[in-house]
């Protein structure tokens, strides 16, 4: 539970609210990287609240401008893409990527030109992504540089989602190992069936849904463990979960990252990244089994309305139509939640509890303990400096341990402050 004032806090992602400077202070995702290809047109993208244009120009540099135009505020997503620069159709004053300004042909004096600088932004790609710092140029951290980027693009696959709520509630639910054997019961049931190397990691989970938990802070957000003991009592899995603030969780499964980006304070966009060492996940026929098996191939993203084009379309799962919930196959014993898979249920809990959930009203119990080191990591992360963070050793894992041993000696690199438990 959370006072209305550190709700409001934690969740709101606007340039002059807590949440929204600390979001600045770091690099964010923008958008995958292969939607922008020379030559092609400029792209609106909304993100912590603002709006922006992306594009591509022909040496392949990538720019993400303001989507005012830095003269009159014409937006730039109506500009023309013109090779070294994105020209406003409204006076025509054109920019390169890195906001130098090329043009302004109603200005008779050419130094005018040479005195302004567009609004662009810093921008990298990594590991399929476009990023961008939109914070103090002094305060800029380091990029991260997780150990995923690295790899071939056959062994890495980005997904996204958009869903209408906060991103706060969405990460809730990836630090929540309570409800996967309840919300996810026909899921799991079917990973039993499954071959896939993701499936058969998640198995154990349908029977016990009570796992023991516990956390353990961390300068950069905190680990938290689902234990669950073996029928004899000797062994014990351990699935241990690492969210790193103020967006991103890495799952137990040791090869999931999800990054949860605000596009504004009640829309969120959901970055699901798997990779393997060794397999081709980005190549058929790998890809459309595991995108099928977690339910994010396009025909699903589209049918629930999780595609920025159908995202909100009447018509489309929503509160208002209690998201098409099949109480035909709920009453029958086919479907628990009534909804067609993972993603789509994870989905509809998070939007059903309101555009930014109000924690004011909520009963936590001991199955929270990651819920509060959430809020507990949010609001400690809204008053710091970023700390430097070690990218490549920060992982999420599991392990089936001695019943005596501490999961925490499965993180031999754990970046901690003072140790502490909680049970
Ligand atoms: S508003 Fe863009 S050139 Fe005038
Ligand atoms: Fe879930």
């Amino acid at each position: 539970m959370l006072n209305d004032e550190d709700n409001q806090r934690m969740c709101r992602v606007g340039a002059n609210q807590p949440m929204g400077r600390l979001l600045r202070r770091h690099w964010l995702p923008v958008m995958s990287t292969d939607r922008l290809k020379i030559g092609g047109d400029p792209l609106p993208v909304r993100l912590v609240g603002e709006d922006f244009v992306a594009w591509r120009d022909d040496s392949g540099r990538v720019g993400l401008f303001d989507q005012s135009c830095l003269h009159r505020s014409a937006s730039m997503s109506l500009a023309r893409a013109e090779g070294d620069g994105l020209r406003c159709i409204y006076h025509g004053w054109k920019f390169a990527v890195d906001g130098t300004v090329l043009d302004t042909p109603n200005v008779a004096d050419p130094a005018f030109a040479r005195r302004l600088k567009g609004r662009t932004h810093p921008v990298r790609e990594a590991g399929g992504l476009l990023w961008t710092y939109l914070g103090p140029p002094d305060e800029m951290p380091a990029f991260p540089d997780w150990p995923w980027m690295s790899l071939p693009d056959a062994q890495r696959l980005v997904v996204p989602h958009v869903q209408a709520c906060n991103f706060v509630q969405v990460i809730e639910g990836l630090v929540d190992s309570s409800h996967l054997g309840v919300l996810h019961s026909n899921g799991l049931r079917q990973a039993t069936r499954s071959d896939l190397g993701f499936a058969q990691k998640v198995q154990s989970m349908q029977f016990n849904l009570a796992p023991r938990l516990e956390a353990q802070d961390s300068d950069f957000g905190f680990y938290y463990a689902a234990l669950r003991d073996s029928p004899d009592a000797t062994t014990v899995e351990a699935r241990v979960t690492a969210f790193v603030a103020p967006f991103t969780v890495l799952n137990p499964n040791g090869d999931i990252m999800s990054l949860l980006v605000p596009i504004d304070d009640t829309h969120t966009v959901f970055y699901h990244v798997f990779w393997s060492p060794t397999e081709p996940l980005n190549r058929e026929p790998l890809r459309s089994r595991h995108l099928d098996f977690i339910g994010l191939t396009d025909d699903a993203l589209v049918r629930f309305g999780l595609t920025p084009d159908t995202m909100g379309t009447p018509g489309t799962p929503s509160p208002a139509n209690n998201f098409q919930q099949d109480r035909v196959a709920m009453r029958g014993g086919l479907s628990f939640s009534g909804l067609p898979g993972l993603i789509e249920e994870d989905v509809a809990v998070a939007v059903s509890s309101g555009p930014v959930r109000d924690r004011t009203r909520e009963v936590l119990c001991g199955a929270d303990v990651a819920i509060r080191r959430l809020y507990n990591a949010l609001l400690r992360a809204l008053d710091q400096p970023v700390p430097p963070i070690d990218y490549q050793t920060i992982t999420g894992t599991h392990a089936q341990l001695d019943s005596r041993a501490d999961w925490r000696e499965l993180l031999p690199t754990l970046q901690t402050s003072t140790p502490q438990g909680d049970h």
